[in-house]
């Protein structure tokens, strides 16, 4: 007979930890869509998407390049940069809109990719949002001793869909990943407040219809483009401003921080009126921002990650300095985050 289990009464959590972000690595795929290579493709001007958006060129994956390999490159080069080996990691976040497959999650792919044995792996779906949601979910594990190193990987290959022949969604995405290791640092105040925020009401502005148990693929769901994504742009252009605005003055407020505080912005690389547009709303410069959109376009989650690794990497900022991370994306989505670097 087994002995009877002992009832515990009284289990008191200890004291929270702060969340450093203590790496990043980034990885772009090799090859390069210039704007002059759209001209060949749909009805476009090189001048059109630099005007109305800033982006110069992207970057596009191979055929058998898939978001799980890019997504394994950085956070290789986010795990160098820690200098923390894959055994250490005890939990993979990969946020992408783009996985491999349905299931099982790209984060699994991930983690059989870098070698990490034995850790608990799940993907965020957020869409361009999904780094700062990742950022925040795996900052929670952290915190509560759960976990000592998160591993929080956006990867995209947005290229897989794309509709090459629409002209409003083919000019403006690119092909990437971003990863940042997470680990309680003792003096540091980490990853300090956050603000996350959805609208499942305006779901439809920007969405992939097919390929889910609404419309299974089939041959007549590929006829109809359904497994392309689609996007009413000036729609979501009208929301991105505010939204983005709220998030950010949520999150200052939330660590009592005022702009000014902010040595670096790392917004959502989706359009360079966008960010222009926060800057005004803000009163500040577009250096204060960190922008990398007229290189790779729309990263989709991998944006805002690859811009905080190439931001540190150029020394835009060093350690103890405030920075801002802000998003917006389909879902509609949006978040805003405060690091101390
Ligand atoms: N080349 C030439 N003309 C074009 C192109 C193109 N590539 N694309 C559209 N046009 C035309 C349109 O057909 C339209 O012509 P019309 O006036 O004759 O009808 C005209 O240009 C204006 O089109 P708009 O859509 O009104 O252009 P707008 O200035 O709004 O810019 C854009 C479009 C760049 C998409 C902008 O709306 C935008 O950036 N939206 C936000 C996108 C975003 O932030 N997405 C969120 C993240 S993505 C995610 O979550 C996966």
């Amino acid at each position: 007979m087994s002995a009877p289990r002992q009832r515990v009464s009284h289990w008191t959590p200890g004291p929270l930890r702060t969340a450093s972000i203590v790496g990043t690595g980034s990885y772009l795929p090799h090859r390069v869509l210039s704007n002059a290579d759209l001209e060949k493709m749909v009805d476009t001007s090189d001048e059109w998407i630099t005007t109305r958006t800033g982006i110069r060129e992207r970057r596009l994956a191979d055929a058998r390049e898939y978001t799980s390999d890019l997504g394994a490159e950085a956070a290789r080069r986010a795990l160098a940069d820690a200098r923390i080996p894959a055994s250490k990691v005890d939990m993979i976040i990969c946020a992408t809109i783009t996985p491999d497959m349905p299931f099982p999650s790209t984060a699994c792919l991930i983690q059989k990719k870098i070698g990490a044995m034995k850790v608990a792996c799940f993907d965020v779906e957020a869409a361009c949002s999904g780094f700062i949601y990742a950022l925040e979910v795996g900052k929670q594990f952290v915190m509560t001793a759960t976990c000592d190193h998160v591993l929080v990987v956006a990867a995209e290959k947005l290229s897989s869909i794309i509709d090459w022949k629409d002209r409003n969604t083919c000019v403006i995405f690119g092909d990437g990943a971003g990863a940042a290791v997470l680990q309680h640092v003792e003096g540091s105040q980490g990853i300090l407040a956050a603000s996350l925020g959805a609208s499942g009401a305006q779901g439809d502005l920007l969405c992939v219809p097919g390929g889910g148990s609404q419309h299974p693929s089939s041959v007549e769901s590929v006829r109809a483009g359904l497994h392309y994504l689609k996007m009413s742009g000036k729609e979501v252009y009208r929301h991105a401003t505010l939204a983005m605005q709220q998030a950010a003055e949520d999150a200052l407020h939330r660590c009592q921080l005022k702009i000014e505080d902010i040595t670096c912005v790392i917004p959502h690389q989706a359009n360079i009126r966008i960010i222009q547009g926060l800057a005004d709303r803000f009163d500040v410069t577009l250096d204060k921002f960190y922008i990398n959109l007229h290189r790779y376009g729309n990263m989709s989650a991998a944006s805002a990650a690859v811009a905080l690794d190439e931001g540190a990497k150029e020394g835009r900022f060093k350690r103890g300095d405030y920075l801002l991370i802000i998003a917006f994306g389909a879902g509609l989505t949006w978040g805003a985050t405060v690091v101390q670097w």
